[in-house]
């Protein structure tokens, strides 16, 4: 055994997360995560190469150039997995709060050409420089939050040009700053101005998506499949196609209303089927069969504002993987906080808190093709811990509003 670079140790409470790499954690299983009392983990090369008690993994890797931090008092987990975000873009939209508390519907101000639409219009006036200043600085927020590898979608862009743009940027900043990103292509998140939706689909399928595959810039293909958005057969015309051209699948799907989008999701396939707040029973059956993760937001149904929450505890019951994800994003949820989802994933979605940390660690991972190097603390896994400052689990949800996470160790380098 070779001495660590860095030894974290004497954590009150290490959740480790283990035994979920495989498949995701489903039904009780969720519960299970593998907590060490006196914890510690190290790290060498940027990779964790023991877990263990202080004294177990001391007595195995201590060296004479060992940095050690202690996290005595302190609960240690996994860097947090952020699943599902629309962090970059240019510009906000806070001028849409008085329609928001007016009651206009998110649907209604999309349609009127704001919302998605005025974002990409932002977006577009916004220079290459003027975006990544802008992400950086959400990025930079998202890692004070915890989290240490997360998903980002173009889809602000909705022209060929500037989808390939949004997803040329993402992996530019994937290698000037510490969060790790997986793109993902969602040229269909909204119908702009002057075409149908049909004609809309046919342009994402002939002309977006094989230059998007091309050139190897995705790795996943999302759509906005709603009622009024994209329709199920259009959703599934572009999903099949992205399959074709070996992109991993993704879908918003019975966000706003039940609409068959769960039952889509399960027969495509797909990796997560993202939001629904609306699946109905047939639909949580199918993912259940299907393994299909459900990725769920919380924040968004909280800023939404409309007092109502996907039915997490019937899904965890039928079997169905829970992920948790900020989907940060100007508009349905601007924030890039893990720990406020999962306060709120405990307060309305009854998640217990150990059920909401696999939702937004080894879950999250499975959720974005990740499970085998983040997402919990294993040897061979990314060196990406946290230590929160507070004194047990019940402590992360319970204090909200504020930020528990103390340290971020990404890679086996403490950056933040
Ligand atoms: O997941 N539902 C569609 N897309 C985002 C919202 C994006 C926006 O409003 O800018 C979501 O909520
Ligand atoms: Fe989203």
């Amino acid at each position: 055994m070779h001495y660590a670079d860095l030894l974290i140790h004497s954590a009150r409470m290490m959740a480790t997360l283990k035994g979920h790499s495989d498949s995701p954690a489903v039904g009780e299983k969720m519960s299970e995560i593998g907590l060490i009392e006196n914890g510690a983990v190290a790290i060498r090369e940027g990779k964790i190469i023991a877990v263990g008690t202080t004294e177990e993994v001391r007595k195995a890797c201590l060296g004479p150039e060992t940095k050690e931090i202690s996290a005595e008092g302190k609960v240690v987990t996994p860097g947090f997995v952020d699943p599902h975000t629309h962090v970059l873009y240019g510009g906000s939209r806070e001028n849409e709060l008085s329609l928001k508390l007016k009651g206009v519907p998110y649907l209604d101000i999309l349609k009127q050409g704001g919302g998605i639409l005025s974002t990409v219009r932002s977006t577009k006036q916004a220079s290459d420089e003027e975006i990544k200043t802008q992400t950086n600085r959400r990025l930079r927020t998202m890692l004070s939050f915890g989290t240490t590898t997360a998903e980002v979608k173009s889809g602000y862009g909705l022209t060929v040009e500037e989808e390939l743009r949004a997803l040329r940027l993402i992996h530019e900043l994937d290698k000037e700053q510490a969060v790790d990103l997986v793109p993902t292509f969602m040229g269909a998140h909204a119908v702009p101005a002057g075409y149908s939706e049909e004609e809309f689909t046919d342009y994402v399928i002939d002309e977006m998506l094989p230059k998007a595959a091309a050139e190897g810039l995705a790795e996943f293909c999302d759509v906005f499949c709603e009622p009024g958005v994209f329709s199920l057969e259009s959703s599934e015309r572009i999903l099949v196609k992205a399959q074709q051209l070996n992109l991993k699948l993704k879908m918003h799907a019975d966000e706003l209303e039940s609409a068959g989008g769960a039952e889509l999701a399960a027969k495509l396939g797909v990796v997560s089927a993202d939001h629904l707040l609306k699946v109905s029973e047939a639909g949580i059956a199918a993912l259940a069969q299907k393994g299909v993760i459900a990725a769920l937001l919380p924040a968004t149904s909280f800023n939404l504002a409309k007092n109502s929450y996907a039915p997490a505890r019937e899904m965890v019951r039928a079997g169905v993987p829970i992920a948790l994800a900020t989907d940060s994003n100007p508009g349905s949820s601007p924030t890039e906080s893990m720990p406020l989802v999962l306060t709120i994933a405990c307060l309305y979605l009854r998640l217990t808190p150990e059920e909401a940390l696999a939702g937004a660690t080894i879950n999250a991972a499975h959720a974005i093709g990740r499970a085998d190097q983040v997402g919990s603390l294993e040897v061979g896994k990314k060196g990406d811990v946290l230590i929160l400052d507070i004194p047990n689990l019940n402590y992360l949800p319970y204090h909200f509003g504020n930020n528990p996470v103390e340290k971020v160790i990404k890679g086996g380098k403490l950056v933040w």
